[in-house]
């Protein structure tokens, strides 16, 4: 999309984002898992918006970096955070260098934001960045929607996000399955005007991501269909998958 960087999605979706979004499903299983598997170790968030789920995190005593490109989004985290409980970054996670970070325990990447970068370079870069800040056998999370059959993949669409009496929201897309990426905008229509939020994905197979991780030295540890560790089956429309850096042997 023209016009479309690293910032634009959460410059667009800042104001709004926490109350579309700030209830999601399973935050508890998402906190439990990302403490359990940081093992004391600090822990980066990257794409950490407002803060949904590093601020919990931090609650519970653990140290937390989040990383985000888009300063409207980090912000909101800050407003939400008096005592400076998460230490941010703006910075993009396709290539990041945080001098002066400690030396993680685990990084992860929730809700599918490992695509909102653009291309398998982009994504590959991103797992790069990550080995070099983590401690030995550090740890990268990665929670995606598994990609589907690419039939049902194929198609433009405009969905119905939400209603109400004086506002609707449509959620307009586009597939591109030549380069597996999807073209998007959120349109917000009031009396008052319409405003566009535009979003583009580009989604990675499960055999992509293993060979990025692959690549940049970590290991397949575990693979889930959730962040509760429910086992990651043929069914499974979303996947949680831990790497592990220098452990293949
Ligand atoms: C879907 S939101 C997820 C926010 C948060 N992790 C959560 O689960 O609520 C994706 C986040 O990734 C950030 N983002 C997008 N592209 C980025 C990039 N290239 N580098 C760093 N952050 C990026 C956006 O600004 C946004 O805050």
């Amino acid at each position: 999309m023209d016009g479309f960087d690293a910032s634009t999605y959460g410059e667009s979706f800042a104001d709004t984002y926490d109350r579309w979004y700030g209830d999601l499903p399973g935050l508890e299983d998402t906190v439990a898992a990302t403490a359990r598997l940081a093992e004391g170790r600090p822990v980066l968030e990257l794409g950490c918006g407002t803060g949904r789920l590093c601020l919990p995190l931090a609650g519970r005593g653990v140290v937390v970096h989040g990383l985000d490109s888009s300063d409207a989004m980090l912000q909101r985290l800050v407003e939400k955070d008096p005592t400076a409980s998460v230490v941010v970054h703006r910075a993009d996670m396709s290539a990041f260098d945080l001098p002066g970070a400690p030396a993680f325990g685990l990084a992860f990447l929730a809700f599918n934001s490992l695509f909102n970068l653009p291309s398998a370079e982009a994504q590959a870069g991103c797992f790069a960045s990550v080995a070099r800040h983590l401690a030995a056998e550090g740890r990268f999370a990665l929670e995606c929607v598994v990609p589907g059959d690419p039939p049902s993949r194929v198609k433009d669409a405009v969905d119905l996000h939400s209603i109400g009496v004086d506002r609707v929201v449509l959620r307009v897309s586009r597939q591109n399955p030549a380069d597996q990426t999807v073209t998007g905008q959120h349109v917000e229509i009031t009396e008052a005007g319409i405003r566009l939020r535009p979003w583009f994905l580009r989604y990675a197979t499960l055999a992509e991501l293993d060979a990025m991780a692959d690549a940049a030295g970590f290991a397949l540890e575990h693979r889930w269909a959730d962040w509760a560790g429910t086992p990651f089956g043929g069914d499974a429309v979303t996947h949680v998958s831990v790497y592990r850096l220098g452990t293949s042997g």
